[in-house]
């Protein structure tokens, strides 16, 4: 059991080949952290390491100096009020109106597996029981009759550790729990910098470093969902890590709702980092006899820089966060979204999915505007009933004519929405998030259902099963696109508002959990106004998301680029759009759309009906070219080479590079991504990671032999740029373009294949 206690010294170290993390109890009966890192020898004891000094003026445990005081003792558990003065990670009102506390160790015990939630809260799960630990430690109260469960779950081959935390009430009065963070991780230092993804609608999960200053540093979410400001992660980066070497943490929440993320620097240079609920607007109250559970937190370790974090990253979700019932694999899918907006009819969309179909697709999706009224964005959201002026003949002969073409077909829906304009709305006003005494903000012309009422909850399940079984679906794109104001149920009771966020989630999570359980051959993708629910909440029902509805590809490289850090490559929706991006009107080739989107699920989301019959030859070369790479670009591991983002996180870099190689390292694939043409560069070569470095690679396209080393470090030279020769000119030779690096947005893919 990679669980180590000593009975003398009360350490519990967790361990496998990669991690160590290591905390004791106290003298004082609280648990003290250790250590978190790198692998440590087992049988030595260390805790001798001492975290806290006497300096003047410090309040202690008792009246001797030589005592514990927590105000820099690392900790696990912090509570609020009792002598840290730095942020909690827990904090309780009782019956008396105090906030008074004190946990102290009662216990522990040590299981193979998991601990598996009841409830719809999503979590981490492995593939059989022995690929997971979990020890979970038992801290009481006795005097408040409330005993706190830790879960610590360390996963046998990744350096990952995950954690959550249960407030059990044993009193005969209600506790209100004010805050409960999944995690407390103290570091004695504080040399580390902050990576973190923030972003906007259209501009999702922009990597942002900075230093931390003294004192608190925190950002979330109060938008009901994780958001595209912040996802609901960030990476600790010691002094002198980067991309290949160092050592960095990665902290995120397994959650979609409002969260937050605190890092504090004390007065003596310590680092406490958090992650979990937001405390801002939630207030839980347990019952007598009754518990709150946190959402999970992920904690991953590397010393091999970022690149070797987001490896792990990627490990662990495929392996033990995505859900393993779905039954195919990614498809390449044609979404109408942009084809068509709502202005379309059953012949509009048979004609779509058959060009589509003849390109290489083999999954339709029909988007927004297919139940009743729904002419434009005004009107008609929580009516799930068909449109029968558009689809006459109804969704199920729809859908049986695309899978009599031999596509799949998909379906948009928005289950979390309603519209003053809907018959729903009619029945139902109080089924609308908000206060009726108070005027209801709006966003995108809708309102949210309120789904912390499960009455809510099963009219939509109700009505949305229905359509998914008449319409016999093979996807579904569940998307929200409005975040949440006036957080307030009509139905909850009044001294539950405060639980109102993490019931909607909860909602979501049920309908969610209801729905896949229901069509678990069906592939659920979520969306959020594009990326605005990336997380791994979702990403655990839902096997991916619509990265951004920006598809234009120079924003989806800074996009995509900064998605990479935290998630698969698998789990990142990607579509080749039109020419003139409907986004930000940049007119980019189908080609180097083409070669961004294929580091992705890929797909198509334009109207393929009007193409040229040489784009129609270059979709079909480049679908093609997807589905024989897919496995390698959806299971093999992913390489940033050059990050459009410089170190500090703010300005771009013209050229961009990514790679995969199959764990076999046999076969690679690298895209490179010029922006914007330079005069007269200097010659680009692109260090390529992760290959045999005794092996001899051969490149598909010119037959050139490479050796493994010598690609990774004298480097694979890019073909000439911009030189003042002009080959497009009249005279020029024509024969050699179009060629990478002249003009703007040019792109490459090199294939490599190990030669035997
Ligand atoms: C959101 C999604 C888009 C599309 C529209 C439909 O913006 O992100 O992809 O589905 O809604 O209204």
């Amino acid at each position: 059991m990679p669980v180590k206690y000593s009975k003398k010294t009360e350490q519990f170290h967790l361990y496998n080949d990669q991690v160590s993390y290591i905390f004791h109890v106290l003298p004082t009966g609280v648990l003290g952290h250790v250590y978190y890192g790198q692998r440590l020898p087992l049988d030595r004891d260390y805790t001798y390491q001492k975290s806290h000094m006497n300096h003047v003026l410090k309040v202690f445990t008792a009246d001797d100096e030589s005592l514990i005081s927590y105000e820099d003792t690392l900790q696990e558990l912090p509570v609020y009020g009792r002598g840290d003065f730095r942020e909690e990670a827990l904090r309780i009102h009782y019956r008396d109106g105090s906030m008074m506390n004190q946990f102290l160790y009662r216990g522990h015990e040590v299981v193979q597996g998991v601990i598996i939630d009841t409830s719809v809260l999503p979590q981490s799960m492995p593939n059989n029981k022995d690929e997971a630990t979990t020890l979970i430690v038992t801290l009481k109260d006795d005097y408040r009759k409330v005993t706190i469960e830790m879960f610590y779950t360390i996963y046998e081959k990744l350096p990952v550790i995950t954690r959550r935390m249960k407030v059990i009430n044993n009193d005969t009065a209600t506790i209100a729990v004010d805050k409960c963070a999944s995690l407390n991780l103290d570091f004695s230092e504080a040399n580390y910098s902050l990576m973190k993804f923030d972003g906007a609608w259209a501009r999702e999960r922009h990597v942002a470093v900075s230093d931390l200053p003294m004192g608190m540093t925190s950002f979330g979410s109060t938008k009901g969902n994780s958001s595209a400001n912040h996802n609901p992660n960030y990476i600790l980066l010691q002094e002198g890590a980067d991309e290949d070497q160092g050592c960095v943490y990665g902290l995120s929440l397994i959650y979609s709702g409002n969260f937050e993320a605190s890092l504090e620097i004390n007065q003596y240079h310590q680092l406490r980092a958090q992650i979990g609920i937001n405390p801002s607007g939630f207030n839980w109250q347990v019952e007598p006899g009754c518990s709150f559970l946190t959402p999970e937190a992920v904690m991953t370790y590397s010393n091999s820089g970022l690149s070797g974090l987001s490896k792990a990253n990627h490990s662990f979700i495929k392996c033990h966060i995505l859900p393993k019932d779905h039954r195919k694999e990614a498809q390449v899918l044609i979404n109408n979204w942009e084809a068509t907006y709502f202005d379309f009819d059953e012949a509009t969309i048979i004609d779509l999915a058959a060009e589509a179909k003849e390109l290489g697709a083999n999954l339709f999706v029909l988007d927004d505007g297919w139940f009743v009224g729904r002419k434009d964005d005004y009107r008609a959201l929580g009516d799930w009933f068909v449109d029968e002026q558009k689809l006459p003949n109804g969704i199920r002969h729809l859908s049986d004519e695309i899978h009599k073409m031999g596509l799949d077909f998909g379906l948009w829906i928005e289950p979390e929405m309603i519209n003053l304009e809907s018959k729903l709305y009619e029945q139902h006003p109080e089924w609308v998030v908000g206060h009726s005494k108070y005027s209801m903000s709006v966003g995108r012309h809708q309102y949210l259902l309120d789904f912390s009422n499960p009455e809510v909850v099963d009219y939509i399940h109700k009505h949305i099963s229905s359509i998914l079984r008449e319409a016999n679906v093979d996807y579904v794109k569940w998307d929200m696109n409005r975040v949440c104001s006036e957080p307030n149920s009509m139905t909850l009771k009044p001294e539950n508002q405060g639980e109102f966020g993490h019931r909607f989630i909860l909602g979501v999570y049920d309908l969610y959990k209801r729905l896949t359980s229901e069509f678990n051959q069906v592939t659920f993708e979520s969306c959020a106004s594009g990326g605005a629910r990336f997380d791994l909440g979702m990403l655990a029902y839902a096997v991916q998301t619509w990265t951004s509805d920006n598809t234009d590809p120079v924003e989806r490289l800074s996009i995509q680029t900064g998605t990479s850090y935290l998630y698969p490559l698998k789990s990142m929706g990607s579509h080749v759009s039109a020419k003139v991006n409907h986004q930000t009107l940049r007119k980019t080739s189908l080609l180097y759309k083409s070669h961004v989107a294929i580091f992705g699920t890929y797909g198509l989301e334009l109207d393929v009906r009007h193409m040229e019959e040489k784009d129609k030859k270059l979709m079909r070369e480049q679908i093609a070219l997807f589905k024989a790479y897919k496995n390698l670009i959806h299971e093999g591991d992913f390489y940033r080479l050059i990050s459009p983002f410089t170190p500090n996180g703010t300005n771009h870099n013209n050229l961009v590079s990514w790679m995969v190689v199959d764990q076999g390292q046999e076969e690679v694939l690298v895209g490179v991504y010029q922006t914007l043409a330079k005069p007269s560069p200097n010659i680009q070569r692109l260090y390529l990671k992760g290959l045999d470095k005794e092996a001899v690679y051969r490149e598909q396209l010119t037959q050139k032999t490479y050796s493994g080393i010598e690609l990774m470090t004298l480097g694979y030279i890019l073909d000439d740029f911009f030189t003042g020769i002009f080959s497009e000119m009249p005279g020029g030779n024509k024969e050699n373009q179009p060629r990478f690096g002249h003009g703007d947005f040019t792109s490459k893919l090199i294939m490599l294949t190990k030669v035997k």
